[in-house]
């Protein structure tokens, strides 16, 4: 007889004494929201007081296949009520971890059981969804890897998450989280913008190949980052795949964004293969891999596209229903009035209520959806940036693509950066039923009123 896994297993429980589960479901794991002391700038800094799953920054990272459900259990022992959204995943709405929209906050003390079915592979991540601007920037945060049912072939696959802290001079948070200027103008900018590369990797060889996925976790802060000794392709745009590789030099990250790139090693040994982050005229090195020798002798052969999610691609959107929406407010905005919590008011007293910045004249998430989507129906949302200021706008619970002026249809993203001045239009195929915020993700804007949502029935 073939003595296969299965045999093998039935035959050695005989002989072992099994740990009497009930039959039960086995108990969730607990992520718990914690205070905790990290080493977030090295050298002779003392550590630094976070709030983070589990106590670390980033949190604990969660990595299934797709196809798989995870669960997680949060436990709240932070000081505040919290939540946690699972940024990009299309889950069902119970578990989008939208206080006030989708759940209530879980008090100190508290716990909630999250439930996320992986439908899609790629690289997401989750982030306190309560008090953002606060929970965020003091660190609770951490990315989710769904692997695909065939991965690419690969040397190295590391997650460089890109963070933006405001730090005092002996490395601690500042406590200046509702600070009006920050929020009226580009949101709360760190001072120590670094790379979190995990796994920790010591070298690369020279024509190795390795997948970088770049995740920007700062709460305000747009990351524009090149390559050096690097060369390759991108191939997936917050989680999606493209469908076919794209090139890039700078890549562009607003909050939230994220981006699948494979490259080659084209460093020679003894050189660095390096991140690069650029801000104004300058470029800094944020990170960089000393190149170990020789890898695999020849150059590689083309990267592929990743396979593609089950997600429908929209291919017209003729005839689908429109609603427009119209940002305004924050500096230089010349806010007069809105309306906030169904009252209108001028500008001096939303200024009173923390609120500088509106979507059809509205601050905060109102009463009524900016529009009600049957299932199935594909909704075309045009975004006139009327401020001064780049905005990062995210949907929940769906990806969605951009509509370009010649009418073809972009990549399918979950967060898209508008520049000042521009409009720019998405679509999106409502395939998801529940209540999804469509908020900016720099969270200082969020906090001071960027936010509607959409209802799917
Ligand atoms: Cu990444 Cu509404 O959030
Ligand atoms: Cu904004």
């Amino acid at each position: 007889m073939n003595l296969s896994r299965r045999h093998f297993l039935v035959g050695a429980s005989a002989l072992t004494v099994l740990p009497n589960t009930g039959g039960g479901a086995p108990a969730p794991r607990i992520i718990e929201a914690r205070v905790g002391k990290v080493q977030v700038v090295s050298g002779d800094y003392p550590k630094t007081e976070i709030w983070g799953y589990d106590g670390g920054v980033p949190g604990p990272m969660i990595r299934a296949r797709q196809g798989e459900t995870v669960s997680r259990k949060l436990v709240n022992s932070l000081p505040q009520p919290t939540a946690i959204h699972w940024h990009g995943l299309r889950v069902p709405n119970e578990m989008d971890g939208v206080p006030g929209l989708t759940q209530d906050a879980v008090q100190t003390g508290g716990e909630f059981l999250y439930e996320l079915p992986l439908k899609d592979a790629g690289t997401y991540w989750y982030h306190s969804h309560n008090q953002s601007t606060e929970q965020v920037a003091r660190g609770l945060y951490g990315v989710i890897l769904v692997d695909e049912e065939q991965a690419p072939d690969i040397d190295h696959d590391i997650t460089v998450l890109l963070d933006d802290w405001r730090l005092s001079e002996t490395a601690q948070i500042t406590d200046d989280f509702g600070a009006m200027h920050d929020w009226t103008h580009a949101g709360r900018m760190g001072n120590y913008v670094h790379a979190h590369l995990s796994p920790a990797l010591h070298g690369v060889q020279r024509n190795q190949r390795l997948r970088l996925r770049f995740v920007n976790v700062a709460t305000d802060r747009i990351m524009a980052v090149s390559l050096r000794g690097l060369a390759g392709k991108l191939v997936a745009h917050d989680g999606m795949p493209v469908e076919r590789p794209e090139d890039f030099e700078v890549l562009v990250f607003g909050p939230a964004q994220r981006a699948d790139l494979i490259v080659d090693v084209i460093a020679q040994a003894g050189e660095t293969a390096q991140v690069l982050l650029h801000e104004r005229d300058a470029a800094y090195v944020l990170s960089e891999l000393p190149v170990k020798g020789q890898g695999p002798s020849a150059a590689r052969d083309p990267v592929q596209a990743l396979p593609p999610n089950p997600i429908g691609r929209i291919d017209d959107v003729s005839g689908a229903q429109t609603v427009s929406l119209h940002m305004e407010g924050g500096a230089m905005g010349g806010l007069r009035q809105g309306t906030y919590k169904g009252r209108p008011m001028n500008a001096r007293e939303l200024v009173e209520h923390g609120q500088i910045w509106t979507f059809n004249g509205v601050a905060g998430l109102p009463d009524e959806p900016l529009i009600f989507v049957s299932e199935g129906e594909v909704i075309r949302i045009p975004m006139v940036n009327d401020t001064a200021f780049p905005h990062a706008m995210h949907l929940h619970g769906t990806h969605f693509q951009e509509v370009f002026p010649d009418g073809t249809l972009g990549p399918l993203r979950d967060t898209i950066l508008i520049n000042r001045g521009e409009t720019r239009e998405i679509a999106f195929a409502a395939d998801n039923p529940g209540d999804w915020l469509l908020h900016c993700h720099m969270l200082s804007h969020q906090a001071a009123g960027m936010k509607t949502w959409v209802k799917v029935t």
